[in-house]
């Protein structure tokens, strides 16, 4: 089973995606967790020059380019791997982030973006997508008042980061058996028992389909 994590600045993913995989565990299951861009060697070397504060000159089309080559090295390298090994895949963020990142905040267009993302991931999709939706005001205060390491996107203008979230919400509309929207901005435990809610229902779901 794949899942992936995905949201705007500040939304908990990342908390949230450890606290999984350790319920996860804890029920016995054998548990991957990933990110991007990053989650490999190679892919975490793109992810140093992708975030990188000082490339203020890169263009759309390479930033694009880069997390897409970062995706491909991390579905060939781990996800099918351990999709085929049974394992289930905890990844935060996936093409989706192209889509709402690049496609709604950046205005590239959607359809590139959508081959280049079937090239990227061979045609692999999430079983399940969890949007850890926040407005982007206290999204980004959290990662401020938090200390989180800043990168090249958060330093984007309100408005880019407001086009992003409603692109994920019109990304979740447009898929709504994939996607499902938590209220991130309540206490981490309150969405912590969202999310082991929804993955057992999947889970249960996915183990009755024939
Ligand atoms: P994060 O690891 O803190 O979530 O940061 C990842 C950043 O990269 C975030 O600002 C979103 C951005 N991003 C894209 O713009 N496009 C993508 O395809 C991916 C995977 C991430």
């Amino acid at each position: 089973m794949f899942i992936t994590f995905e949201g705007p600045e500040g939304g908990g993913k990342s908390t949230q995606i450890r606290l999984l995989a350790d319920h996860l565990r804890e029920h016995g299951f054998n548990v991957e967790v990933t990110r991007e861009p990053g989650g490999t060697s190679i892919g975490d070397q793109i992810r140093d020059v992708v975030h990188d504060t000082a490339n203020t000159m890169m263009a759309p089309t390479a930033e694009v380019l880069l997390y897409s080559a970062s995706r491909a090295q991390l579905v060939n390298q781990l996800i099918r791997p351990a999709l085929k090994a049974g394992r289930i895949v905890l990844c935060d963020r996936f093409a989706d982030s192209t889509m709402a990142y690049q496609g709604y905040g950046r205005g590239l267009e959607r359809e590139m973006l959508a081959k280049l993302t079937e090239i990227a991931t061979g045609g692999l999709t999430p079983d399940l997508t969890l949007l850890f939706d926040i407005d982007v005001a206290s999204g980004l205060m959290r990662r401020l008042t938090e200390g989180d390491e800043m990168n090249r996107l958060d330093l984007e203008a309100i408005d880019f980061h407001e086009r992003v979230r409603k692109g994920y919400h019109a990304l979740a509309a447009a898929e709504p058996k994939r996607w499902v929207i938590i209220n991130a901005s309540r206490p981490v435990a309150e969405v912590a028992a969202d999310v082991q809610r929804i993955v057992a229902e999947r889970m249960a779901a996915m183990a009755r389909r024939p």
